[in-house]
């Protein structure tokens, strides 16, 4: 008997922006008066900065995707450690913001931050005169700031963590900043700062704050759905073998769209519709449908654009035609996991070939049925990438844990069922 068609259908809204609902979050608590954010991600990782932040004194209600209060405040010194949990972009972000108050803080997080790299930004963020007591390179650390001088940075790395977490010493020492990365890494919070009325220029790829006595004003912003997350439901749908899902309200950042340039070089099929501005970000739906896929050559210069994309889309190359090579990507070594060699193992074990080769990522295409463990160390976007090959049919893919998904999309395996419901 033939095995029956999987066929996707109806309408997926994913979870609020990760990095957007991060920065909207900080720069209200920075705000005189109160602001209103409305779709706000409800995952952990963004719950840690509304804790970091309520510790230093900002007023923060609930964390709740329909509507979230912040009362701006002038941030105290806060009465124990500010622990980050699993969030990156809190840790680095929040060293920028107190990297100018006359305080100390210590900043810790659970296992897998406390391996993450934090010298990228305490390296730039000393160089402004924060004073940071450190034990390696990584958390927890003490930094004390206070009165900064401006700084001219070439970025070793494209990290919009390290850009802003220049940007907000900048914004909240008072003091001018220019950095420059070696490929375009994503601008949210430079759309934001000009958003706000604050200073923000980029000239020749140089991004620059200019203080001024204004300061910060309340606002109210409604964030864009993750399309991080909207490229899980996304690949599943193109993996699928008919029908058609609606992918509504996704943030189209062009810093962000890797994800789809390359899924369409691919011979992915996705329109992009309803294109429209919500708070100085552009949004669209997305209109997927299932296609056969070939392998590519996915640059270095395109890999800021879908860091965070590389598992999906390493799952994606699994099942296309030929052979798909990821250039450049070490840093995938120190995200939540070393993503780079958990791919490629977590690949062989459900049947496919991959491999790490220096710092490229090798996938060959295949159609035989996954099967196999995987292990996600924990790792949001490893076991969302490996559930999208357990759609597939005559595919057994057992994965070592569900629960990291509440990192940043807490309805992920609800909305990837609801998919496929005939
Ligand atoms: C983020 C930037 C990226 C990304 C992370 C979120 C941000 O990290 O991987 O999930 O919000 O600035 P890097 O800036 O370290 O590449």
């Amino acid at each position: 008997m033939a095995p029956k068609l999987r066929r996707v259908r109806g309408v997926v809204r994913p979870p609020g922006d990760k990095s957007v609902s991060h920065r909207v979050l900080m720069l209200a608590a920075l705000a005189r008066g109160t602001s209103e954010l409305a779709g706000l991600l409800t995952g952990a990782d963004v719950k840690s900065s509304a804790r970091v932040l309520r510790q230093l004194g900002a007023g923060i209600s609930t964390v709740h995707e329909t509507r979230v209060e912040v009362s701006g405040a002038r941030l105290t010194a806060p009465g124990a450690r500010l622990n980050c949990g699993n969030s990156g972009t809190t840790a680095r972000l929040m060293l920028g913001i107190l990297a100018g108050q006359e305080f100390a803080a210590t900043l810790t997080g659970d296992a897998s931050l406390r391996r993450r790299p934090m010298r990228r930004v305490t390296e730039p963020l000393k160089q402004m005169g924060a004073d940071i007591k450190e034990r390696g390179d990584g958390l927890p650390l003490t930094i004390r700031g206070g009165k900064l001088r401006g700084l001219t940075y070439l970025s070793p790395v494209a990290s919009a963590q390290v850009k802003s977490a220049i940007l907000f010493a900048g914004l909240t020492g008072q003091v001018p900043v220019t950095i420059t990365e070696p490929y375009r890494s994503r601008d949210h919070t430079e759309r934001l700062f000009a958003h706000l009325g604050l200073g923000i220029h980029e000239r020749e790829g140089a991004i620059s704050y200019q203080p001024s006595a204004a300061g910060i004003p309340s606002f109210d912003v409604s964030v864009p759905g993750d399309i991080s997350s909207a490229a899980f439901v996304a690949a599943a749908a193109v993996l699928a073998d008919e029908g058609e899902l609606l992918i509504e309200n996704v943030g189209v950042n062009p810093t962000r769209i890797g994800f789809l340039v390359v899924l369409e070089r691919m011979g992915g099929d996705v329109d992009r519709v309803n294109l429209r501005d919500e708070g100085g970000e552009p949004v669209a739906d997305l209109l997927v449908r299932p296609a056969a896929l070939s392998g590519t050559e996915v640059s270095a210069a395109e890999i800021p654009t879908l860091v965070d994309e590389v598992p999906v889309l390493a799952v994606l190359a699994s099942r296309a035609r030929g052979s798909t090579v990821f250039r450049e990507v070490g840093e995938l070594r120190v995200k939540e996991s070393n993503r780079l060699e958990l791919v490629a193992a977590n690949l062989r074990a459900v049947g496919a070939r991959a491999e790490a080769r220096g710092n490229d990522l090798h996938v060959e295409g295949s159609d035989g049925p996954p099967q196999g463990r995987v292990e996600t160390a924990s790792d949001h976007r490893l076991a969302m990438a490996f559930a999208v090959l357990g759609t597939l049919s005559g595919a057994d893919i057992r994965l070592s844990e569900k629960q990291s998904v509440g990192i940043s999309y807490p309805n992920f395996f609800r909305d990837l069922k609801r998919c496929f419901a005939s």
